[in-house]
């Protein structure tokens, strides 16, 4: 623990607090000097860095040669207490993810300025713990209890960065002179840190300072629109468990008609477990009208006979990319004539989107695609007054539509969405980009603009796309779209009686 260390800093965070529930007090000096002696050396072990460290390195570079002479600082995130003494699990800053490789809390990637007018980069982590001063049994974020860390050396192999004990990261940032940029919003006490630096006082100065770090974060949200390999093939790993994970789903549908649609998110939860993943969003399994609801993450709802369950659903990696997708069914296996017809829109809508995904096409085409044909269809139907024309110019269709029709994919489920709009909504897409199209229809169950028997009737399907040099590929193509297609896969895979 440095002298100059102040209230607040971090080397008070997690050297040596005491845990929560006060076992500290009750420690004798002949079990804290026994404790801290008898262990064999276990500093060092013998580890290959992580395959994507050549794409992080890259990554920085690119990042370097954007903010010449400036400072970057970018965190990866603390816990986050869930109740008295427990956390949330925890999720890295995807930023500090993509330039680090490191999934790890409580570090922080920084590039400072070199003198060849490029950077040198220094990854801050939490060290092994102390077994001198108690710190590995007594302390909050003792190894005991969490469980061993990489010690500064291994993680310098791991990811191919120089690396430092992050207690002395205040110290650092306020030795140095060049202008700082922090990516914000991830780590309170670092961001604290790098405002004390600035020193700014003023509104005006703050209101600079925002736009520094807004502008960071804008960069880096461009650079990820454009996948590499690596992350093509990570996004493919986590679309097939996905995959995976809905076929379970329909194996275990009769099952989960006698509890709720919990039975469908546990079902889909545990294919992403057992392979040892996470899910990258809070799973909506929503069945009969809870399809309408489009963040319906409660899934605490009955599965009927009758229903369609709409399962939005997604397996992240352990590197943290993650795939979107969404499929609507019939519980009972077979569509009735007016969920057909409702599904029959929506698929049209996708596929009209999914041809509009292609290299030089702009951003919103694959929208406005979609939307054109789900328009087509309502004023058809009679539930919009025509012309299409009309509707498309004044967004009518949208109180049944509800939502764009796709995002970018990647580290984030809504991934890129700072990215400059010149780049991205209003921009090009280009090879490597990967985006979801997922049209839907929506008629809530109060809804008295549309004929009683539509109400309550949900449908969306979600597909994650690749756009490559000629033209598309569906990642997910292995999972039926067709209503005919989804009949055939739950008749090939729901339990006979
Ligand atoms: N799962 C959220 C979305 O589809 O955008
Ligand atoms: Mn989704
Ligand atoms: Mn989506």
């Amino acid at each position: 623990m440095s002298d100059q260390q102040r209230p607040g800093d971090r080397a008070d965070a997690f050297v040596f607090t005491p845990r929560k529930n006060g076992q500290s007090q009750s420690v004798s000096d002949e079990l804290a000097t026994w404790m801290s002696t008898g262990w064999a050396d276990t500093e060092l072990r013998d580890l290959d860095p992580i395959e994507q460290a050549p794409h992080t390195a890259r990554r920085r570079a690119v990042l370097s040669a954007a903010f010449p002479g400036e400072r970057l600082v970018v965190p990866a995130g603390q816990l986050v207490t869930r109740s008295n003494d427990t956390e949330y699990p925890f999720r890295a800053a995807t930023d500090y993810v993509y330039l680090s490789g490191d999934t790890a809390d409580g570090g922080c990637l920084v590039l400072t300025p070199d003198a060849d007018g490029g950077h040198e980069a220094l990854l801050y982590l939490k060290p092994r713990s102390d077994r001198e001063n108690g710190e590995f049994w007594l302390g909050q974020y003792g190894e005991l209890w969490t469980g061993r860390r990489n010690s500064l050396q291994e993680a310098s192999v791991l990811f191919g960065v120089p690396t430092a004990d992050v207690r002395t990261l205040p110290e650092d940032l306020r030795a140095g002179t060049a202008t700082l940029r922090v990516v914000r919003g991830h780590d309170e006490e670092v961001d604290a840190l790098v405002d004390e630096v600035r020193g700014d006082t003023g509104t005006e100065a703050r209101a600079k300072s925002a736009r520094l770090d807004e502008e960071l974060r804008v960069e880096l949200d461009d650079h990820r629109l454009v996948k590499d390999e690596w992350e093509v093939a990570q996004l493919q790993r986590a679309v097939d468990a996905t995959v995976r994970g809905f076929n379970d789903v329909v194996a275990a549908l009769p099952q989960a008609q006698d509890t709720s649609e919990r039975f469908v998110e546990g079902t889909f939860f545990l294919r992403a477990r057992v392979e040892g993943n996470d899910v990258g969003y809070g799973t909506i399994a929503a069945s009969g009208a809870n399809a309408t609801t489009l963040h319906w993450t409660r899934n605490d709802g009955p599965v009927r006979e009758g229903d369609l369950l709409l399962l939005d659903a997604g397996v992240e990696t352990t590197t943290l990319y993650t795939a979107d997708v969404t499929r609507t069914m019939p519980v009972s296996g077979t569509f009735t004539e007016l969920q057909r017809k409702v599904y029959d829109l929506v698929y049209a809508a996708q596929e009209a989107g999914i041809a509009a995904v292609a290299p030089g096409r702009s951003f919103g085409d694959f929208h406005k695609a979609s939307q054109r044909v789900l328009a087509e269809g309502l004023v058809e139907w009679g539930l919009l007054e025509g012309p299409v024309e009309r509707v498309l110019e004044l967004g009518l269709q949208r109180r049944y539509t509800l939502h764009g029709t796709g995002h970018m994919l990647g580290l984030d489920v809504h991934d890129c969405a700072a990215a400059r709009q010149e780049a991205h909504l209003y921009g090009e897409l280009e090879p490597g980009m990967v985006l979801t199209v997922e049209p839907g229809l929506y008629f809530q169950p109060d809804d008295l603009t549309v004929p009683e028997e539509l109400r309550g009737t949900g449908a969306r399907i979600e597909d994650d796309v690749l756009v490559t040099g000629e033209g598309r590929t569906v990642m997910s193509a292995g999972l039926p779209r067709s209503s005919a297609e989804v009949e055939a896969w739950l008749a090939e895979r729901l339990p006979h009686p």
